[in-house]
């Protein structure tokens, strides 16, 4: 995004690159006085699930809104890009990501309004979020329990389960838009599709959710079962991205992998987990390029024994 906020992860808009590279001089003058931390030239791989992935330029953790706010406005007119790194179901490429990469992390906080609905922070996880409706009796996030990723990022893919997905819970959502204002979008403004959603460009700063009251003990129970499902069937021990693949109208893309034969099937430290075919694992030294051979293995393999075209629910960025 000119302004450059680049599409997956943690944040919406179009994808357009900087009209000229990206400076130290311009870095500097993106980040300069901000309270949050700066780092450059700093590997992404700690702020991935699938712990892979080359280096920022520059990785920024606003303190809180206002200094995000601040960052967009001055990346806008050192016309450096920004990314939003929400770090799961996201591969970073082995070269990492030109211009600032922005975590969400101290933007965390949750707080209770009236009529069953909550306010998150765009970097609060969704795990934190889940736990917080528990112990308010709301309910209405329960298809949520196990996925790993923030807020933000699960109103972006338009996270969901069988159980549910982000867009069923939605009432609004705070976005810091390329002028670096804080706007209020409500849900009923945007478009949701199958794990993606039609947001205005900008980062998602925060999210209103409206749940309704219901039995403490109840909710927990789906959530905790839910859980144990997950933990039966998906490798949660192991590094990885959840889900490769969206799943197809001929059936889920874990039982068509598994089906053509790929459980298991290797690149380097990359795997097709055993447990669950849709997962690809990072056995301990796994490289980008490594998963990114294994998908066009997976892919290629399942199209020539079923014709699906697996379509990707994991999102790639980074210098190809
Ligand atoms: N299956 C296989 N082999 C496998 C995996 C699955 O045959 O290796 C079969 C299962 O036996 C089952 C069917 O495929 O009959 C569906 O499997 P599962 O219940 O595990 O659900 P899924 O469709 O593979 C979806 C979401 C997951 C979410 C689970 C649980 C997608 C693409 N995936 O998986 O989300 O955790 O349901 O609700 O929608 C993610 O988004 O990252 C993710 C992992």
């Amino acid at each position: 995004m000119p302004t450059t906020m680049r599409t997956g992860g943690a944040h919406t808009g179009p994808s357009m690159s900087p009209r000229r590279p990206t400076t130290t001089r311009d870095l500097q003058a993106a980040v300069a006085g901000l309270k949050g931390e700066v780092r450059f030239n700093a590997p992404l791989r700690e702020f991935t699930s699938f712990r892979i992935g080359g280096p920022a330029d520059a990785l920024v953790i606003p303190a809180d809104v206002e200094d995000l706010s601040k960052l967009v406005q001055q990346a806008r007119i050192a016309k450096v890009p920004i990314f939003v790194v929400g770090g799961t179901n996201l591969l970073v490429r082995d070269s990492g990501i030109r211009g600032v990469v922005v975590s969400l992390a101290k933007l965390n906080h949750v707080k209770d309004e009236a009529g069953g609905v909550l306010y998150a922070e765009g970097g609060v996880g969704m795990p934190t979020l889940l736990r917080f409706a528990i112990s308010r009796s709301l309910s209405g996030l329960e298809w949520a329990a196990g996925i790993p990723g923030t807020v933000a990022g699960c109103v972006v893919m338009n996270a969901g389960t069988r159980l549910g997905q982000m867009d069923q819970a939605l009432k609004a959502v705070h976005i810091v838009d390329r002028q670096g204002k804080l706007v209020e979008c409500p849900a009923a403004d945007i478009r949701f599709t199958y794990r993606r959603a039609l947001l205005p460009p900008g980062i998602v700063a925060g999210v209103w959710v409206q749940l309704r009251p219901a039995n403490r003990d109840k909710i927990a129970t789906v959530v905790k079962d839910y859980l144990r499902y997950r933990k039966d069937t998906q490798p949660l021990t192991l590094a990885s991205a959840g889900c490769v693949f969206k799943n197809s109208e001929r059936g889920p893309a874990g039982k068509l992998i598994e089906e053509a034969g790929l459980k298991g099937a290797r690149v380097g430290d990359a795997q097709v987990s055993e447990k669950h075919a849709n997962f690809i694992v990072n056995l301990g030294d796994a490289r980008a390029s490594d998963v990114l051979a294994l998908i066009k293995k997976v892919g290629r393999t399942v199209e020539e024994r079923t014709g699906v075209t697996l379509e990707l629910e994991l999102k790639i960025v980074g210098q190809p």
